[in-house]
Formats: structure tokens, C-alpha cells, sequence
């Protein structure tokens, strides 16, 4: 059963990452439409990892939804700490597989500096977000932000054991997680919980014990930093595919045609 309350998840199961990714093409659709109409901008956070590259594919390559990426501003959720054009970096994932083929005006792209040391990106990218800030918040209030999940709970890069009452909207971490880069930059859940959508994305077996821990066992952020993620005033929509929602009891979904 899902509430659709703020901060409550939305749980939709889907045969598959190419339905899966078709339905958060959908959402991101829909999220700019209604942003643009209601405020003229619409402004989404991107994730890295492997779940999201088909999603950019389909923004990039679809005719028939027409997203107006003009009135679209585009930030990151997180970014490793390497050059832009490092075949780990977040950005040089989404500009090649998104914002080079939509198109989408370098002005509207605003990148977390990964050739920076942590602290120094962080700091830097505190900057941007104030730039574009929703008052009195600091930073903008995203009408979408995109996330995964690692198979140890970790989201954006909040990794198990780091803090979790900062308020600082950006932070500089080392993480260990599988071979990727460890220096990390990441936006807190200060700033997340702000969004108006935050749209999880998870995918395979591997992710299926922690998923059962994140939402369905108890409270423990510290441990599944993705619990941390519980929007103030905005829906939390996770999209798994069947493999990774294997744990989950039946009362945890919502109604959803696979
Ligand atoms: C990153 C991320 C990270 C990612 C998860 C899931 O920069 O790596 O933003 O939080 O979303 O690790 O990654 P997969 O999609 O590859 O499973």
C-alpha cells in the first residue's frame, strides 16, 4: 500500500529496466511540464551509476515529448572527483548520452567541478546552488531530483557512517564503493528533502536485501543512507525493477500495470 503523503514512497515494479526507464522518462516529462507551466523553469538534479543511461537515451532521443530544455536548468545530485571528461565522471555520463544530443544550452548545465579537490568542489558548488535559490532556502528547490541506490544503502554519495544532521547543502567525501572514484562531492538531504519529486531508481538481485532494509525494516539512516531521503513537502517515488523489489512485501506496492 502506498500513502502518496509527502516523504511516504510511492513503490512501482517494473518487468524490466527498459519499462522502468520508460516510466521515469514519463515522470521527467511530466515534472517539466507542470513546472514550466506553474514557474517558467524547470529544474532537475541528475545521479550517475549504470540505472539512469537508458533514461538519458530516452530523454535524448524522444520526439514525441518535446521537453523544453531552453526553460530546463540542469544540476547533479552528486559528482565523482575526476575531470569532465574522465570516463567516471557524472557529467561526461549525461552530456554525452543527454545534453550534447537534446541539445540542452551549456548555460542551463551546471556542473559539480570534479577536477577540484572535495572540500574546494563542494564549497564551490554551494555557490551555484545559491545562485539559482529558492528563497528563503539556499539553494534551489528541484522540481525533480534523480537517485540510486548502492547495494550498501549509499545515495548521491551519502555513504554508510557519514553524517547525517549537516546542514550543509554540499559536502566533500571519501567513499569506498565497488572500483569507482572515491573522492566524492555530494548534496546533503537538507537540499534534497526540499525537492518537490525525488525519483529513486534501482535495479537488479543485488539490490534486493538492502532495498528490504531501506523500506521496509526500521529507521536506521546511519546504516541506508538512502532512508535519509524523505521529502518535506514532495512525493518519493521509488522505481524498481522485479528483481530488485524480490524482498518487498505486497503492501509496500503501489497498483502499477507491469
Ligand atoms: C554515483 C551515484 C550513486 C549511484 C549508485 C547506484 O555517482 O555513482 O550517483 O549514488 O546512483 O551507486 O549506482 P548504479 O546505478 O550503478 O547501481
Amino acid at each position: 500500500m502506498s500513502t502518496g503523503m509527502p516523504g511516504y514512497p510511492e513503490v512501482l515494479v517494473y518487468q524490466d529496466l527498459e519499462h522502468l526507464s520508460r516510466a521515469a522518462a514519463q515522470l521527467f516529462f511530466d515534472q517539466a511540464a507542470l513546472a514550466i507551466q506553474e514557474r517558467g523553469l524547470f529544474f532537475a538534479a541528475l545521479n550517475g551509476g549504470s540505472t539512469p543511461v537508458h533514461l538519458f537515451e530516452l530523454l535524448a532521443r524522444d520526439k514525441s515529448m518535446k521537453i523544453d530544455w531552453k526553460k530546463t536548468q540542469i544540476f547533479w545530485g552528486d559528482e565523482r572527483c575526476v575531470p569532465p571528461d574522465d570516463a567516471e565522471s557524472n557529467y561526461r555520463q549525461a552530456h554525452e548520452l543527454l545534453l550534447e544530443p537534446a541539445k540542452i544550452p551549456n548555460e542551463n548545465v551546471h556542473r559539480i567541478k570534479g577536477e577540484l579537490e572535495t572540500e574546494e568542489a563542494a564549497k564551490e558548488y554551494a555557490l551555484v546552488l545559491k545562485r539559482f535559490a529558492s528563497p528563503p532556502l539556499d539553494w534551489p528547490r528541484f522540481d525533480l531530483v534523480l537517485l540510486g541506490m548502492g547495494e550498501d544503502g549509499h545515495t548521491a554519495s551519502l555513504f554508510p557512517g557519514s553524517p547525517v544532521e549537516t546542514q550543509n547543502p554540499t559536502l566533500g567525501v571519501t567513499a569506498h564503493y565497488q572500483n569507482r572514484p572515491a573522492d566524492r562531492v555530494t548534496l546533503t538531504p537538507i537540499v534534497f528533502n526540499c525537492a518537490r519529486l525525488v525519483l529513486f531508481m534501482a535495479v537488479g538481485e543485488n539490490k534486493a536485501v538492502t532495498l528490504e532494509k531501506v523500506l521496509n525494516n526500521g529507521y536506521q539512516p546511519e546504516l541506508y543512507p538512502a532512508q535519509r531521503i524523505k521529502p518535506k513537502d514532495g512525493r518519493l517515488i521509488w522505481l524498481l525493477d522485479k528483481a530488485a523489489a524480490n524482498n518487498l512485501p505486497e503492501r509496500l506496492l503501489t497498483q502499477n500495470e507491469l
